[in-house]
């Protein structure tokens, strides 16, 4: 696996899934990890399994900017810099447009799309810091979805999201080029992945089946993916950590798609 020795992150919505698994990963490459969440009693346990003196919580609403501002000064205060944002926090809505409404857009859109901006704005002063004393630069990494590659038939409004952080992710990389931050950006698009988050899919997916048979909903999944099995946190976690990673220093403004083939075909 890559290494990450010496650096420091900063992860949204890492008191579990996918953000959890990679501050867990990146603590194993050698870096120091600050997790943010507003599910505090996970984020601090999830903190607690970790190395000593490797991790720390803070409470991290990424709609809020005060919490962004406190969070970024609490890691550089604690690990002393900043090297890599994660903007992993996310909502997935599970509504139809006939049944979505104007306030269920208001919420998914503040989390998935407010809080990527947020995040990159207010991280970006220590992450150019950073970049100063490193060799390869700082890093963001956004965790998008297939969804913000394709069209999703049962979450159009979260595909509006994530398509938003696809393409925010190119902009930002280039603008960020453009006035020499050397700050990189890229983005992964994770498939159908066994989380908290994969439950409330395969859920939407068996009532979009007229059957509310999540079993039915997951054979059905499978059956449609090269690979044959849905994807682990492991599997996005690793391809995180590359992206934070120096072994990715000529990728920026890139797409990292990690999804058992399902865009493929
Ligand atoms: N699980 C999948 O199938 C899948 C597929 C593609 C993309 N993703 C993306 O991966 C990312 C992580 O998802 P996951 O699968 O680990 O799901 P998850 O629901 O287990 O984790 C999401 C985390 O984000 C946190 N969060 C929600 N709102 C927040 C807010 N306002 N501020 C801070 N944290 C907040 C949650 O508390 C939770 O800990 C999300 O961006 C999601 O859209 C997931």
């Amino acid at each position: 696996m890559s290494r990450l020795d010496g650096k420091v992150a900063l992860i949204s919505g890492a008191a579990r899934g996918i953000g959890a698994e990679t501050a867990k990963l990146m603590v194993a490459a050698g870096a120091r990890v600050a997790l943010g969440d507003v599910l505090d009693a996970r984020g601090r346990a999830t903190v607690e399994a970790l190395p000593a003196d490797s991790a720390l919580y803070c409470h991290l609403d990424v709609t809020r900017e005060a919490d962004w501002t406190a969070a970024v000064a609490a890691t550089v205060a604690r690990f002393g810099r900043l090297d890599v944002l994660v903007n992993n926090a996310g909502l997935f809505l599970a509504k139809d447009i006939e049944e979505a409404t104007l306030e269920d857009w208001q919420r998914l859109s503040a989390v998935n799309l407010g809080g990527v901006f947020l995040g990159t704005k207010l991280a970006l002063p220590a992450l150019r810091a950073a970049a100063e004393t490193s060799p390869n630069g700082s890093v963001i990494v956004n965790v998008s979805s297939t969804a913000g590659l394709v069209g999703s038939p049962s979450d159009p409004l979260y595909s509006m999201t994530k398509g938003g952080v696809t393409l925010f992710t190119k902009s930002s990389a280039l603008e960020f080029a453009r006035k020499r931050y050397r700050v990189r950006v890229n983005s992964v698009h994770p498939g159908t992945v066994d989380s908290d988050m994969g439950d409330q899919v395969l859920a939407v997916r068996a009532r979009n089946l007229g059957t509310n048979d999540i079993e039915a909903a997951r054979q059905m999944t499978l059956a449609r993916l090269p690979i044959g099995r849905v994807g682990t946190v492991n599997d996005i976690a690793k391809g995180i950590v590359y992206l934070a990673s120096d072994d990715s220093a000529f990728m920026t403004g890139a797409g990292l798609v990690l999804d058992g083939g399902i865009t493929a075909q």
